[in-house]
């Protein structure tokens, strides 16, 4: 029996993790999408359900993904969601490639071209976009995004909630700290620490997070 899937989101992401879903055969059956802000009335031919208020009422649905980008409001819902009893799932692109010997936690979402190499581990509700390449022995932190064209060198851990921007590097065996936010195309040659932007070649700090974003 197919399982029901809730999709949580109406933008981008969401059309990208549909997408996904859709390409896999009859495992799962996606009934709909709820947004705050959706104006369009089906995504890839999958309806618009309504606002987050309803899913309390879906009684259709066993469960879910998160599809929003931003870190916050997508660990925000996927707590929400937990809450209610409802089951995440992970949408891996069959075009990625994810080492049978990484770790792999739940509500994932991997977009084509990524690359997660062995004795990873990838926590709950991280992105890992379009052709980024996670290397060995790397730990990326719940809710964090890795962005299209990013690369983590092997032993590179990434703190909850973090943010690494589009093709950003980040060498061996460095950290960034929780709910960092890595500028697209920086280089990370040190450790970051949590709550700070960095951007440049080698990264440097920008600013430090507002407390809203931690
Ligand atoms: C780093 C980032 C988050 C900063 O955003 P912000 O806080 O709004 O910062 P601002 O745009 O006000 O820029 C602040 C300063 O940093 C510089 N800067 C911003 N992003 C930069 C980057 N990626 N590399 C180098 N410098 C950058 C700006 O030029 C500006 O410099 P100035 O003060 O000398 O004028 C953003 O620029 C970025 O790189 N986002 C990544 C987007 C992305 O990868 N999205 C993926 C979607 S899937």
């Amino acid at each position: 029996m197919s399982k029901k899937v809730l999709v949580v989101g109406g933008g981008g992401h969401a059309k990208v993790v549909i997408d996904i879903l859709k390409g896999y055969d009859d495992c799962y059956e996606i009934i709909g999408f709820t947004s705050q802000t959706s104006d369009i009335e089906n995504i890839l031919g999958v309806p618009y359900l309504g606002d987050d208020s309803i899913i309390p009422n879906l009684q259709i649905a066993n469960c879910f993904i998160v599809a929003i980008g931003n870190n916050k409001t997508r660990k925000n819902i996927f707590e929400r969601l937990i809450r209610l009893g409802l089951e995440p799932i992970n949408a891996i692109s069959q075009s990625s490639y994810v080492s049978p010997n990484a770790h792999i936690g739940r509500g994932i979402v991997v977009v084509a071209g990524a690359v997660i190499n062995p004795c990873s581990t990838i926590h709950d509700n991280v992105i890992i976009n379009t052709l980024t390449g996670i290397d060995h022995d790397c730990v990326v932190g719940a809710h964090a995004h890795i962005a299209p064209g990013s690369s983590l060198a092997g032993g590179v851990k990434v703190g909850e909630g973090a943010f690494i921007g589009m093709k950003a590097s980040v060498i061996p065996e460095k950290t960034i700290g929780e709910w960092s936010v890595v500028g697209s195309g920086a280089v990370v040659v040190s450790d970051i620490p949590s709550a700070v932007t960095v951007v440049g070649v080698p990264a440097k700090k920008i600013l430090e997070q507002k407390d809203e974003l931690k």
